[in-house]
């Protein structure tokens, strides 16, 4: 099929590369010329394990545009732009209405799917459907008359397992009013619904997967499907983190008690890591949005709202943590190991590290931070901030009165942790994501503190 895809960010470009390596002819539309530039040269604009590799081999059914040329024969259109927070937390929906624009006064045929795959406010399928009708006629002249129908694919992939979740995806989920448009969506998709593909190497079929659920509902639920499984994650980890407060009251293992509950498959071992919380571009944002849209129907969501407030106060016991072992924080030298959102991505949207380094820079301390993959990123992106980059974990190191457990890194894990020590002014741990060895850590004569249970 013909596709394309206006946006190259990690759910744009995942998408458009997993659908050419598919064999469908797929081209990729961005407005920023230099991400069209590095793409074409067989570089990406974003870390994501194998995505070079993926495209290299989708190559031949790929091409990157920086105009809306390739949307005149179409079959498909996925909108895969930013929709980033306003200032008042809403989304901020500039990007979505130019891209629907572009399709209207661009497309020719008779019948074109135009695809939401950015997370959009509820209702906002309507809305998309609308402005490219709009631009159509404006452009053309004539009525859309069922030129266009619009749906709602979501996205469940995890940045920096971006490829695996699209190709081995626990299921599809496509809405749309429209039959037509579910049918063309449904043959899109289906040598991945099938698993009929030939797994690239580095990217090999997870043992057991067979055929892929597929979810092919209305617009709305689509939209709401999308919102309820993010808010649904981001409540689980902060209701791990909540029973950690009370784990390190009574003196109980949290990692030992997420593995006691998690074993239940009615709830399930994954996403209850506990530690400093969620980060990204995801979790904070749709939950806020989630918020926001039942408040527009007078309706109020305490689960979800809890959720978010108990993130907040994560971060917040990284401070009083350390201040709790320093009793002091001014004029002391912090070291934060990693700074993105989570490991295997160099994203920093949203990422704990960010908010860390501001409260302890207020509260008078120098802060030191690494990563291996998002420094570069983190210079240019928050210049201002004051913290002191590092080119190594040892580096942290020096001098510091603690370390800080940010992005659990497996780098990370597998310090020569005795050195570690050595170069510090003392040897304070604080684990922020409960990964580090403590039996380890405390034989090499680290004061190994938690940040829960
Ligand atoms: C999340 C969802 O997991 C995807 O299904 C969804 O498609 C995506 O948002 C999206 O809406 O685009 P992502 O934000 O890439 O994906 O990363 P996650 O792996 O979900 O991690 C989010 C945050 O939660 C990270 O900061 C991570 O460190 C934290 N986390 C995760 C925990 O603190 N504990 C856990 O057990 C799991």
């Amino acid at each position: 099929m013909r596709v394309s895809i206006i946006g190259t960010g990690y759910v744009g470009l995942t998408t458009g590369v997993c659908l050419g390596f598919l064999g469908h002819k797929v081209t990729c539309i961005d407005s920023d010329e230099g991400k069209i530039a590095l793409l074409r040269a067989g570089k990406t604009p974003i870390y994501e394990p194998f995505l070079t590799e993926l495209i290299a081999e989708a190559r031949p059914n790929l091409s990157f545009c920086g105009d809306y040329s390739a949307i005149r024969d179409a079959e498909v259109a996925f909108i895969a732009v930013g929709t980033p927070p306003s200032t008042d937390g809403s989304p901020d929906l500039r990007y979505l209405s130019e891209a629907a624009r572009g399709i209207g006064q661009h497309y020719v045929g008779d019948f074109l799917v135009v695809v939401n795959k950015s997370t959009v406010p509820i209702g906002s399928g309507n809305w998309v459907g609308s402005l490219v009708r709009d631009a159509y006629e404006q452009h053309h002249g004539r009525k859309a008359n069922g030129n266009f129908s619009v749906a709602s694919n979501p996205e469940f992939l995890r940045e920096g397992t971006a490829l695996h979740d699209s190709l081995y995806p626990d299921r599809v989920v496509i809405g749309s009013d429209n039959n037509r448009a579910l049918q063309v969506l449904y043959s899109l998709y289906r040598p991945i619904l099938d698993q009929t593909f030939t797994a690239p190497t580095y990217l090999p079929r997870p043992e057991g997967v067979g055929a892929v659920p597929l979810i092919s509902t209305d617009l709305a639920s689509a939209e709401l499907i999308k919102y309820a499984a993010n808010a649904f994650l981001a409540t689980k980890i902060s209701y791990i983190n909540e029973i950690g407060q009370l784990a390190e009251k009574v003196g109980a293992d949290i990692s030992q008690v997420a593995k006691g509950i998690g074993l239940d498959a009615r709830i399930g071992t994954r996403f209850l890591q506990a530690g400093i919380g969620w980060g990204g571009s995801c979790f904070g944002k749709d939950t806020a949005a989630l918020v926001a849209t039942a408040r527009e129907y007078n309706l109020s969501m305490p689960i979800v709202e809890a959720a978010r407030e108990i993130n907040r106060r994560q971060r917040d016991r990284v401070v009083e943590k350390l201040l709790g072992e320093l009793k002091i924080l001014k004029g002391r030298t912090i070291g934060l190991l990693g700074l993105a959102f989570k490991p295997n991505t160099d994203d920093l949207r949203e990422a704990p590290a960010i908010d860390i380094a501001r409260k302890l820079i207020e509260r008078g301390c120098k802060v030191k931070a690494h990563d291996p993959v998002a420094l570069d990123r983190f210079e240019r992106e928050y210049p201002g901030l004051g913290v002191v980059c590092c080119d190594s974990p040892e580096e942290v190191a020096d001098e510091a009165d603690a370390l800080a457990l940010i992005t659990e890194w497996q780098d990370y894990r597998e310090l020569d942790w005795e050195v570690m020590a050595s170069r510090m002014r003392s040897p304070i741990v604080l684990d922020g994501r409960n990964a580090l060895d403590r039996a380890r850590l405390e034989r090499f004569g680290f004061r190994y503190l938690a940040i829960a249970g």
